[in-house]
C-alpha cells in the first residue's frame, strides 16, 4: 500500500519511499513518503495561503466540517482501530478507545468554534479610562506546525488539528513517523468532511529534517508539539518568536493512603500502568502505598498484572503487545537490569516475548535508578513503601517532571492538602494520573512542557488576543 503526501487539499506522489513496519512482527504495513525539502515548502505555502479563507470562514461552518469529521469516523471506527493497532501496536480494544476519544475530540472542537469569544473591559476603572468602551476578540495565529507522537496517534493528532480548525487557523501536520497512516486517515475525513484545500497539509518522511524546516519556516507562526523533553527543548530554542505548546513526558505517581478499599483500587492502577504497555505520558510508572496496606497491595496488584493477556495486536483479547522499536524493548530492559544491580527486585515480568515487555512490577528501587527518576515509556511500574501521604507528596515531587498526580484517600484534609503541594499540571483525587477526557486542560509543569490542550485551553493558546478601544468623545 503506497501512501502520498497531503498537499493544498490533493494526494502528491514523493520522489522517495520508506517501508512502514508493524513492531509487532516486523512485516511491511505501507510505503510512507518520504517528503523533500520543496515538498515541505510546498506544504508551509499552501498552508498560509489558505490562512485567510479559514481566518474569514464563519465558526458555525468551522463547527460543521468537524461535526462532519466526527460522525465520518464514527461510521468508520473500526477500521481506524485497526489502522492505530497495525502500525502502532496499541491492542486493538484500546484503539478503540482511543477512537472514540478522537470522535469526542473533533465533537468538543466542533462546539468550541461556536464559543470563541473575547469580553468588555470597564476601561474607566483606571483615571484617563473615562468615556472609552473596550473589548477583546480572538483572532487566529495563521499557520501551526503540529508534531505528533506515536502513542496516541489519532486523538493526538486530533488535539491539534481539532482546535486549530475551530479557531480558523491552517495546519502543518508532520506526524509520527511510525504512526503516519492515522494521520493520512484522519486527512482523507477531513477533505471528505469540507475541509478547504491547505487548510490541513501532512507531510511524512525524515522527521528531524521536516520538524526543523516547519519549525525555522518564518511562515509558521506557531508550533504544537507532543513528544520527548530533549526534542521539545530543542524545538522551543529554535523557535524564536513563535508561540510553542510543548505536552512533554512525565513519570507519574499515586499516593495509596491507609485505609481505602484496594479491591477497586488496585485493577485501575493497574491498567494505569500497563495501558498502551505503558507509552502514555501520564502513565502510572511510581506507586506510593502506606506501610499499612503495602503488603496487601503489592499481593493484589501483582496478581491482577498476571492476568493480563500478552499478544497480537491485532487480536481482540489482548492487553499488552510490543512496543514501539526494538530500541525501546533493549532501553527498558537495560534500565530493568540497571535497577536490579542496584537492589531492586522484580516481583513479576521484567522479560520479553519477541517485542513485548512483559508488565513489569519493581520492589526496592530507589529514587535515583533510571525507572524511577526518568521516564520509563514502557510496561514497568514500581511500588514504594511510605510512612505517611507528607512523605509520598515529597517522593512524587522529587522529579523533573509535574504532568499528573493521583492521590487515593479517604481525609479529605489529606486529599486537599496533596492538591496544594503536588508540582503538577493536574491532581487526580481518588484516580490515577493517567485520567484523562478531551475537553479538561492538559499539560504541565517543570520538563512536562508549557501551554495547556483541552480543546478550549488550547484554543486559547491558538489565538492572538486583540484589544478594540472606542473613544465615545
Ligand atoms: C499523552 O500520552 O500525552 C496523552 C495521554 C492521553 O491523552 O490519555
Amino acid at each position: 500500500m503506497r501512501k502520498k503526501l497531503f498537499i493544498d487539499g490533493k494526494w502528491v506522489k514523493a520522489e522517495k519511499y520508506t517501508s512502514l513496519l508493524s513492531p509487532y512482527n516486523e512485516k511491511i504495513i505501507a510505503e510512507i513518503p518520504v517528503a523533500t525539502l520543496n515538498d515541505v515548502d510546498q506544504a508551509i505555502a499552501a498552508a498560509y495561503h489558505a490562512r485567510e479563507k479559514m481566518a474569514k470562514m464563519p465558526k458555525h461552518e468551522r463547527a460543521k466540517i468537524l461535526e462532519n469529521v466526527a460522525s465520518l469516523l464514527e461510521q468508520r471506527k473500526e477500521e481506524a482501530a485497526h489502522i492505530i493497532a497495525q502500525e502502532s501496536a496499541k491492542p486493538l480494544r484500546t484503539a478503540l478507545e482511543e477512537v472514540n476519544r478522537t470522535i469526542q475530540t473533533y465533537k468538543f472542537s466542533s462546539e468550541e468554534a461556536k464559543r470563541i469569544h473575547g469580553e468588555t473591559l470597564p476601561l474607566d476603572a483606571a483615571p484617563g479610562g473615562e468615556n472609552r468602551i473596550g473589548y477583546t476578540i480572538r483572532e487566529p495565529i495563521g499557520v501551526i506546525g503540529a508534531i505528533t507522537p506515536f502513542n496516541f496517534p489519532m486523538n493526538l493528532v486530533a488535539h491539534k488539528v481539532g482546535p486549530a480548525i475551530a479557531s480558523g487557523n491552517t495546519i502543518v501536520l508532520k506526524p509520527a513517523s511510525q504512526t503516519p497512516l492515522s494521520a493520512f486517515f484522519i486527512a482523507e475525513l477531513l477533505q471528505e468532511a469540507g475541509l478547504p484545500d491547505g487548510a490541513l497539509n501532512v507531510v511524512t518522511g525524515r522527521g528531524s529534517l521536516i520538524g526543523n524546516q516547519i519549525v525555522q519556516d518564518e511562515r509558521v507562526k506557531m508550533i504544537t508539539f507532543t513528544g520527548s523533553p530533549q526534542v521539545g527543548i530543542a524545538i522551543r530554542n529554535k523557535a524564536g518568536l513563535k508561540r510553542v505548546t510543548l505536552e512533554l513526558g512525565s513519570n507519574s505517581a499515586v499516593i495509596i493512603d491507609e485505609g481505602v478499599d484496594l479491591r477497586s483500587i488496585v485493577p485501575r492502577c493497574v491498567k494505569g500502568a500497563f495501558s498502551n504497555q505503558g507509552q502514555v505520558c501520564i502513565s502510572l510508572q511510581r506507586i506510593y502505598v502506606h506501610k499499612n496496606i503495602y503488603e496487601e497491595f503489592v499481593d493484589r496488584f501483582v496478581s491482577e498484572t498476571r492476568t493480563l493477556t500478552i499478544g497480537d495486536p491485532l487480536h481482540a483479547s489482548t492487553d499488552i503487545s510490543a512496543l514501539i522499536s526494538k530500541n525501546d524493548v533493549q532501553r527498558v530492559l537495560n534500565w530493568i537490569e540497571e535497577a536490579k544491580q542496584a537492589g531492586a527486585t522484580v516481583a513479576t515480568g521484567g522479560d520479553i516475548t519477541g517485542n513485548i515487555v512483559h508488565p513489569t512490577v519493581l520492589l526496592h528501587t530507589k529514587p535515583d535508578m533510571k525507572v524511577s527518576c526518568q521516564e520509563v515509556f514502557g510496561p514497568v511500574v514500581l511500588i514504594n513503601k511510605v510512612a505517611s501521604v507528607e512523605e509520598a507528596i515529597q517522593f512524587v515531587n522529587d522529579s523533573r517532571y509535574g504532568l499528573q498526580a493521583g492521590i487515593y484517600t479517604n481525609h479529605i484534609a489529606r486529599a486537599l492538602d496533596a492538591a496544594e503541594k503536588l508540582e503538577v499540571g493536574g491532581v487526580m483525587i481518588n484516580d490515577i494520573p493517567t485520567f484523562r477526557v478531551d475537553h479538561m486542560p492538559y499539560g504541565g509543569v517543570k520538563e512536562s512542557g508549557i501551554g495547556r490542550e483541552g480543546i478550549k485551553y488550547a484554543i486559547e493558546e491558538m489565538t492572538e488576543l486583540k484589544l478594540v478601544v472606542i473613544n465615545r468623545q
